[in-house]
């Protein structure tokens, strides 16, 4: 091989924090893959095993081109011995013999199925399949006993399995633009989540919530949430209030990544009128009324669409903002490197720097990275 014709070794870093991660990527193949084999570990509560496929995952879709052979591979973090294997076996013969049996497994499929419902997380879905129920069909039909939530996941349970598009978030955007003006002038309201990142669909819309004048915006939600149900817009909201006490809880990293801000799981009525016609999706099981008895509704005039929404005060927006952009990969990371790199503490509320015993305040995200001594990623760029 001539010089010119050897492709320079790529300098990968190893935390996903510190690396760029495009949304369309080379090696998608390769990431489902081995993103199966992840969420199947979540599924079986093997969580250290589930986040080594997504890291692996992660480092593909970092890279500038598709991976041909396993000499692409050489000198990338990440990959562990049963990763590199799984990649090894498509890149040979086109499909690995573990991912396929996985996606096909009865346990697998279920799962899915059943943690697909709004309001059922994997410990619940494992108990309903060790019952004998496999999807959200088998809740109506053997008369599963369901809280409010579940109740609302298997009435939406088509509509909320349809993706969000950014069109529709567009839309909810002005919606809840107009409510919280409404309740609190000079309230800022941020789209976070996937859409920040420059997803085209999503599975919900994350807005984010602030009033430049500190306390300004305590109790907020119970405003917003009543305007919304005044206009008809909720089919289902549970709102938490903020929780969240600096001296209280202390700089420790909260045990799962909940934060405590005041905060709204909701399902909107999302009138399909308010669509440019140019847009309505005209594909009959678009809301058509009931195919299968979990839609109790008939006609297309609206559709059901999850929205999260988050309160934040002014001096922990930019905590906040980081903390709900994502993607969930690049938060853990950040927060990983936080604390094994910098002996700091990072939540969506604060930045706590343990050797000098005290919180880093910030401004904007920019600050924050410059903080935690990182190269500032875009949103667009933390699709890890
Ligand atoms: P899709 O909605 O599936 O398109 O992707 P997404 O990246 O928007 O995911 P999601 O709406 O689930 O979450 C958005 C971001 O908010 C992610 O970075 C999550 O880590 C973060 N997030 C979600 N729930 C919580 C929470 O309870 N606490 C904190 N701190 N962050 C959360
Ligand atoms: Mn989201
Ligand atoms: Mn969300």
């Amino acid at each position: 091989t001539k010089p010119s014709e050897v492709t320079p070794a790529i300098l990968m870093k190893s935390y996903a924090c510190q690396r760029r991660t495009p949304l369309k990527h080379h090696n998608s193949v390769l990431t489902d893959a081995l993103e199966i084999l992840a969420l199947n570990a979540e599924f079986t509560k093997n969580e250290g095993r589930s986040v080594a496929f997504r890291r692996a995952a992660s480092v593909l879709k970092a890279l500038p081109r598709g991976v041909r052979t396993m000499d692409d591979l050489k000198d990338l973090p990440c990959l562990g011995e049963h990763s590199l294997r799984v990649i090894k076996e498509i890149l040979d013969a086109g499909t690995s013999s573990e991912v396929e049996w996985t996606r096909q497994s009865e346990q697998f499929q279920a799962m899915k199925a059943l943690t697909g419902v709004f309001g059922v997380g994997v410990r619940t879905a494992d108990r309903w399949f060790r019952e004998g129920l496999r999807n959200h069909l088998d809740l109506i039909h053997k008369s599963q006993k369901l809280n409010r939530a579940q109740e609302a996941g298997v009435q939406y349970y088509n509509d909320l399995n349809t993706p969000v598009t950014k069109k529709e978030a567009m839309v909810i955007t002005v919606i809840v633009e107009k409510a919280v003006n409404d309740v609190l002038p000079g309230a800022i309201i941020t789209l976070t989540g996937g859409f920040r990142r420059g997803k085209e669909v999503g599975h919900d819309v994350d807005f984010l919530i602030t009033h430049p004048d500190e306390g300004a915006e305590e109790k907020l939600m119970p405003k917003i949430v009543n305007w919304l149900e005044d206009q008809g817009l909720l089919l289902y909201q549970k709102t938490t209030r903020n929780s969240y006490l600096e001296n209280k809880d202390g700089p420790a990293r909260p045990a799962c990544n909940m934060d405590r801000f005041e905060r709204c799981f909701s399902i909107f009525k999302l009138e399909r009128s308010k669509l440019d016609s140019d847009t309505r999706i005209e594909d009959s099981s678009y809301n058509s009324g009931v195919t299968d008895g979990t839609q109790t509704h008939s006609g297309s005039t609206w559709r059901a669409v999850r929205v999260d929404l988050v309160v934040s005060p002014y001096s922990q927006f930019a905590f906040a903002t980081l903390g709900w952009t994502g993607s969930k990969l690049f938060e853990r990371e950040l927060r990983r490197w936080a604390g094994q790199e910098k002996g700091m503490s990072l939540s969506s509320h604060a930045l706590y720097d343990s050797k000098q015993q005290r919180y880093l305040p910030a401004n904007s995200e920019e600050e924050i990275f410059t903080l935690l001594g990182l190269e500032y990623i875009p949103p667009s760029e933390r699709n890890a």
